[in-house]
């Protein structure tokens, strides 16, 4: 394990089917002002919003509510939710939603008692709070970012066409607890579950295909993927078997809560092209990333062979017998397209509505991180976001 860390993850998570019932406990640990904030209204068609409803007034709640907060949420619904969050003096915010209803309590959380405008301090100058943040809980609905149990937050900024995520330092900005039924999930559309599958695969991808040494990182990232490759083909065909669904939502959770970046330098680039191509497209995130792994990883993988080759044998039971390094770390990346494929997967960013004329501002707008095996220039990114057209 490499260089100097220090883990320490607060965020209490209560799992299963009965897991709401965890509200009763948690929520008179908080004052009576609670902010619920919601989506674009799934809750309240699955039942959720009622039953949380419920559970708030049984505990005598105030209950303010941002409702509306969109897939990918943006600078203009970030002031507003400031704003009513402001107007009801929160004791608590209690997103109930996927990732983007979570990164955006976590937006409002750090930028309530804020002096100056949230986007300029921690979306440009990635600054860390220095007011009084607000206690963050989740119930999770759709799986995938990893946000119920991280302190990362993405906002897009409509304006300038910048998806930005700050992950925070400070473990206060992580959610005080988080609610995963995966019964809550079952309603989600074909298209979201496999993204979000997707979106845990490759979160899986960036902190894996990094770094020298043979770490325990490294062995936890390989059971995580192999669980989630079985679980997703059981899931694809039957999308109501509990079973895969709770494991994949078991997944999403440790495949970003920070425990596999131990001990790794992680890329992230993947994210850093997707979140490009969101910021010019605005779509699910997940499959921004699809439509750009391949293409990615073709061009890193002669700079990182020994690890492409060993992703090929442990996760994709490719057999070594009788081929060279590379033969095997292809053929690594071709069972994995087949796999992108049976899900079906964006695999092209036209696919999403980028354009090539898009190419050039998509890639001034794409973040060049150091820690994978090829750090990137700038003809490079336009070579595989042409790649990925
Ligand atoms: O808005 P509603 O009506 O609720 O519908 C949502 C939304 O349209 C729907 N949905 C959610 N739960 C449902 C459901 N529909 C039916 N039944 C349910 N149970 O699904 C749609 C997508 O939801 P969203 O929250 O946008 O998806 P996701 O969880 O993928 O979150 C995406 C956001 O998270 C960011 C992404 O960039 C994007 O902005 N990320 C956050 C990360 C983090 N905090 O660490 C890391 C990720 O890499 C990612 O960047
Ligand atoms: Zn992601």
């Amino acid at each position: 394990m490499l260089g100097n860390f220090a883990y320490c993850n607060p965020t209490k998570l209560y799992f299963g089917g009965d897991s709401l019932n965890a509200l009763n406990a948690e929520l008179p640990k908080y004052g009576s002002n609670v902010v619920f904030i919601y989506g674009g209204g799934s809750i309240q068609k699955n039942g959720i919003y009622d039953a949380v409803v419920e559970i708030l007034k049984k505990n005598g709640k105030n209950i303010a509510e941002i409702s509306g907060v969109m897939p990918n949420p943006t600078l203009a619904k970030l002031y507003e939710g400031v704003e009513i969050a402001r107007s009801h003096q929160p004791d608590l915010l209690l997103a109930v939603g996927g990732g983007s209803v979570c990164d955006y309590a976590k937006a409002v959380s750090v930028s309530v008692n804020c002096q100056e405008d949230p986007w300029e301090k921690y979306y440009l100058r990635f600054e860390e709070p220095d007011c009084k943040t607000i206690p963050v809980g989740c119930v999770l609905t759709m799986v995938g970012t990893g946000s119920e149990m991280n302190a990362g937050a993405v906002i897009t900024n409509q304006e300038t066409k910048q998806k930005i995520g700050h992950v925070f330092a400070s473990e206060e900005i992580m959610p005080k607890f988080s609610i995963l039924n995966p019964q809550f999930t079952l309603t989600l559309p074909h298209d979201q579950m496999v993204a979000g599958i997707y979106d845990i695969f490759n979160h899986i991808c960036e902190q894996y295909f990094s770094g020298e040494d043979d770490n325990t990182s490294d062995y936890i990232s390989e059971g995580l993927m192999r669980s989630l490759l079985h679980a997703s083909r059981i899931a694809n065909q039957n999308p109501q078997d509990y079973e895969a669904r709770s494991n994949i939502m078991w997944t999403a959770t440790w495949a970003l809560n920070t425990l596999i970046s131990r001990g790794k330098t992680t890329d992230w680039m993947v994210h850093m092209l997707g979140q490009a191509v969101g910021g010019y497209t605005n779509a699910t995130h997940g499959m921004t990333l699809s439509a750009v792994s391949l293409p990615y990883y073709r061009y890193i993988m002669p700079y990182g062979l020994a690890k492409f080759k060993r992703f090929a044998i442990h996760v994709w039971n490719v057999n070594p017998e009788g081929k060279s390094d590379r033969q095997i770390a292809q053929e690594g990346l071709k069972v994995m397209e087949g796999w992108m494929n049976e899900l079906g997967l964006a695999m092209h960013i036209t696919q999403l509505g980028a354009t090539e004329d898009m190419i050039e501002g998509i890639a001034d707008v794409t973040a060049v991180l150091e820690g994978g095996y090829k750090p990137l220039q700038r003809e490079e990114i336009i070579r595989i976001l042409r790649e990925s057209l």
